[in-house]
């Protein structure tokens, strides 16, 4: 492949600040300085070297976006924003979505090129754990909280799966579902009496949502996340 394009698949930024750089004499293939952006190149054996740091290719591509309200999780829509359209330059014809979240659900979304990941993390055999921290119309009571550890009738075939529940305030609760169904949480808290006013996504299995990540913001996932979402 090219070397521009390996150094901008690698997060070394666009290809013309990578031409810069190659110019600048900052960038070596196994040692040499590298001499034009075209200059073809082997991913998977030559030693590439940036500014100082060496590359490893990466396959796929993972990003953690802090979802704002009011975009929706769609690659494409003909009149919404989508959480594709907040990567901006690093918006790719292959990127997705892992899962949904409804526009006015706020928190952790995935966005990857990587469909065996998403098949792995949305299979309902797997179990993935999804927890939502969620602000509720009325106070939670413990027959509320009973029923919905216990699995509840969303009017679907089946009851729910138990979910943990975790009471922050009175109004203010964690929900951890491990299933995926359509409006499922705010659902489930319709069910028994509840509503939910404000949603957010605080983790997908082991991987939480970055603290520090403002809010319609994003960045790559390190290493050590894409393993841990691996697991
Ligand atoms: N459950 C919901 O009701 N909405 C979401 O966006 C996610 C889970």
């Amino acid at each position: 492949m090219r070397l521009d394009k390996f150094l901008s698949d690698c997060g070394f930024g666009t290809r013309s600040q990578i031409k810069k750089d190659i110019k600048a004499g900052l960038v070596t293939v196994n040692g040499d300085r590298a001499r034009k952006p075209e200059q073809q190149v082997d991913e998977t054996s030559d030693h590439i070297c940036c500014r100082g740091h060496t590359c490893v290719y990466e396959k796929y591509v993972y990003y953690m976006l802090h979802k704002p309200a009011g975009v929706v999780s769609a690659t494409k829509d003909a009149s919404e924003r989508t959480v594709l359209d907040l990567l901006g330059a690093e918006k790719k014809e292959a990127l997705f979505p892992v899962g949904r979240l409804d526009k006015d659900t706020e928190g952790l979304l995935i966005i990857t090129d990587d469909g065996a990941l998403a098949h792995r993390l949305l299979s309902p055999s797997r179990h993935v754990d999804k927890e939502y921290e969620c602000h509720l119309a009325y106070p939670m009571d413990e027959d509320q909280k009973k029923r919905l550890e216990q699995g509840v009738d969303i009017g679907d075939k089946a009851l729910t799966k138990p979910a943990v529940v975790c009471i922050l305030d009175e109004k203010k609760i964690t929900l951890t579902i491990t299933e995926g169904r359509f409006h499922q949480v705010k659902r489930m808290l319709h069910a028994v009496g509840n509503e939910v006013c404000y949603l957010k996504r605080l983790r997908m299995g082991a991987l939480m949502l970055d603290r520090e990540l403002p809010t319609g913001c994003f960045r790559r996932l390190t290493q050590e996340e894409v393993e841990l979402l691996s697991k």
